[in-house]
């Protein structure tokens, strides 16, 4: 049974030409048995009409606050407190940045601040406003605010420019409210992450490694198994216990980490490098151990092998993602290493006083593409690991059907 099943989703519809799409939403909604109501704004009415929603959603729709019959039936605060999710879709540039300054000026943006349901936008704009510094604000402003934002998707767009804006479809915009929102979503697809810190030996009884704990690689192993994936985890040391349903390969250097994950790469249709590999081995790791003697010693260091660029690099690769840990200028260098391996997405997480997440149960992410990024917010790293399957799943399928057509 769905996790939507028996739930009250409120989708509200703001006026944007994606407004047709509402009604497969709704519709689909539906089909997932939750009840659904529809709250228009007044420009929504332009683009599509409150009896076509009415008539797939099986309710009287609404559209004005101070309407007295409609708040005699349930008036807008018991509407807020009825839903058990919000959805806006579409939400044009308008609608976000009124959401974002706190506007209660029609029945929706009232809803919205009155609700403790979980509030999500599918942002639907012309690329050039999508691109605009305020709208990037805004969105930054709802994110913050724990505002999930679904998409935009890129493509041809209603105007007849090409780029980002476009609403996602109605099916992915379920898949993102349903309670374990990615289930499905990677149905049949091979996905091998490498995970954790590695270790380069120094003696027999030392090590060269990192802070990593090997939780947000566990994590987004367990989350791209909700998904449906066929999952192989390639894991450094880690304390974490191995997600139920994963086939597990432990290793400890960065080369064991290569030669495990290239045994099994042939078949995998994703690759998401979360481990934090040693970017250097120990020229040569002594047999015996070290004995103290001078009082200060040279270390020879030699380069590990780059696992994510090889497998970014290879002939017929999987769709690759890879992560970046970043002390300072996290945006750019996290692009930088997404065009230098040649990677389809990297994520960000900066290493702040603000935001450790080596050994953490919290992160903070951010997802980049080649032109774009999302901000994942700061959450649990199971919660952030459930949102980017989500998201990698949309672009890997993005990728193929391009690839396709
Ligand atoms: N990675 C890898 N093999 C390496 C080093 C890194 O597969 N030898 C992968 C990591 O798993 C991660 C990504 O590359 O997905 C970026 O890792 P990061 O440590 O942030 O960056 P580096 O490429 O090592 O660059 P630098 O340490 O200079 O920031």
């Amino acid at each position: 049974m769905s996790s939507l099943a028996r739930k009250h989703v409120l989708v509200g519809v703001t006026g944007g030409i994606a407004a047709y799409k509402s009604a497969e939403l709704v519709r689909r909604l539906v089909d997932q048995e939750a009840i659904v109501r529809v709250v228009m704004t007044r420009a929504a009415r332009e683009f599509i009409t409150p009896l076509t929603l009415q008539a797939v959603s099986g309710h009287p729709v609404r559209d004005a606050l101070l309407d007295s019959q409609a708040e005699a039936g349930m008036g807008h605060i018991e509407l807020a407190r009825w839903a058990d999710h919000v959805i806006i879709a579409p939400a044009t540039a308008d609608f976000i940045a009124r959401l974002a300054a706190g506007l209660a000026n029609d029945l929706l943006t009232t809803l919205c601040l009155a609700t403790e349901a979980p509030l999500s936008v599918a942002p639907a704009m012309n690329r050039v406003m999508w691109d605009h510094p305020a709208t990037r604000a805004n969105i930054d402003i709802l994110s913050r605010r724990n505002v999930h934002i679904l998409g935009p998707d890129s493509g041809l767009q209603a105007c007849g420019e090409t780029g980002e804006g476009r609403m996602i479809a109605p099916t992915d915009i379920v898949s993102c409210l349903n309670e374990t929102p990615s289930t499905g979503v990677l149905q049949g697809v091979r996905v091998v992450i490498t995970a954790g810190p590695t270790w380069e030996p120094l003696d027999p009884v030392r090590a060269l490694t990192n802070h990593s704990s090997g939780k947000m690689g566990y994590a987004v192993a367990s989350a791209a198994i909700e998904a449906g994936a066929d999952v192989i985890l390639v894991s450094g040391p880690s304390f974490e216990l191995p997600p139920p349903g994963a086939t597990i390969h432990s290793v400890k250097t960065a080369n064991e980490m290569l030669a495990k994950v290239e045994s099994q790469i042939a078949s995998a249709n994703i690759f998401i490098g979360v481990a934090a590999v040693s970017d250097y081995r120990p020229v040569e790791a002594s047999r015996k151990k070290l004995k103290k003697g001078q009082e200060t010693i040279r270390l020879d260091l030699v380069r590990n092998p780059d696992i994510l660029a090889s497998v970014a690099a290879r002939a017929d690769g999987p769709f690759t993602v890879g992560f970046a840990a970043e002390t300072e200028a996290t945006l750019n260098n996290a692009r930088e290493k997404l065009l230098a391996k040649g990677l389809d997405l990297i994520v960000a997480n900066s290493v702040t006083s603000d935001n450790n997440p080596f050994g953490s149960d919290h992160n903070h992410l951010l997802l980049i593409d080649a032109k774009s990024d999302l901000d994942l917010g700061r959450d649990t790293k199971s919660a952030l690991a459930q949102k980017l399957i989500i998201e990698i799943a949309r672009h890997y399928r993005a990728k193929h059907s391009t690839q396709d057509t």
